[in-house]
């Protein structure tokens, strides 16, 4: 047995950081993490941009966020599938930064949007919906924070139950099954992942050797140039493979809408087979 810790451990260790130690960090660790961010790619092919903005120089801030100095935002250019595509590498950068020790949040509201936007220099036909600020975590949490985390019920997430399915919607997947499967880390990967608004939007049926992945919609999410939701997707794909990949499976990537009958707030995104 390795003694490498899982990619669901690694998961399971993160959360939102809001409150940074005001110190800023190395430019050594910021080009670090700038060279990786450049070979991160996607199973849907489609190239998100990341840029390391100061916040001093470009005037950048948060109401949620203290003692920040650096941010870094994404962009994509908008077609199908672009919000995924998103949320699964920007979810394997901010998992690299977690893995560095380093503090993160995903921020899609919570932010003078035009400014971020500007600071990236946005193109024609491209979009910004996500940016997060990046440095070393405070020792406490500051009020503003945790109130923030109440609010949003942040350390608590829907049973397993609610959000994986055998076969079909209406037969939901146990635990147990789970573990005969050899499914339950790589489910809990996906439970334990951070969403806009903590809201969870992701649901898998399991099928044969399948896990198809839905977007369950809330309303508010897509304000019609991209949806916010479909980035959650995106992040609980990222953690599913990985942690498959961590236990020397072989997800293989495929969008092939299997059929399976569904409500119609519910939309098929993707699916990895083993
Ligand atoms: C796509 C996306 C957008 C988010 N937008 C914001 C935001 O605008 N402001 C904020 O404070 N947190 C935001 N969050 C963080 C969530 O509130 C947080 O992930 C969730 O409450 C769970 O908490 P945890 O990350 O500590 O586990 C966002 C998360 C995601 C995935």
């Amino acid at each position: 047995m390795s003694d490498k810790i899982s990619f669901y451990e690694m998961a399971k260790s993160r959360r939102s950081v809001r409150t940074f130690d005001g110190k800023g960090l190395e430019q050594s660790v910021l080009d670090n993490l700038h060279e990786y961010a450049k070979t991160i790619e996607n199973p849907f092919s489609i190239p998100v941009e990341f840029l390391f903005l100061n916040a001093k120089e470009h005037k950048l801030s948060s109401p949620v966020i203290v003692g920040e100095e650096y941010y870094i935002s994404a962009k994509v250019k908008m077609q199908e599938n672009a919000e995924a595509a998103y949320g699964y590498s920007f979810e394997n950068l901010l998992m690299k930064a977690h893995e560095m020790g380093l503090g993160t949040v995903w921020i899609g509201g919570t932010m003078p949007r035009e400014k971020f936007e500007n600071a990236s220099n946005l193109q024609d036909g491209e979009v910004m919906p996500c940016v997060s600020p990046i440095g070393v975590t405070a020792s406490k949490m500051g009020v503003k924070e945790v109130l923030m985390r109440k609010g949003v019920k942040a350390d608590t997430r829907l049973d397993f139950e609610k959000l994986f399915f055998d076969g079909s919607f209406d037969k939901p997947l146990n635990k147990q099954s789970a573990m005969e499967r050899g499914l339950v880390n790589s489910l809990e990967a996906v439970r334990i992942a951070p969403s806009a608004v903590n809201k969870q939007p992701w649901r898998v049926v399991i099928k044969g050797n399948t896990a198809h992945f839905y977007e369950k919609k809330d309303k508010g999410f897509d304000a019609g140039d991209y949806d916010l939701q479909k980035i959650d997707v995106g992040i609980a794909l990222y953690n599913f493979e990985q942690q498959m990949l961590c236990e020397g499976r072989k997800p293989v990537f495929e969008q092939k809408d299997p059929g399976i009958s569904h409500a119609q707030d519910i939309e098929y995104i993707a699916s990895y087979r083993w």
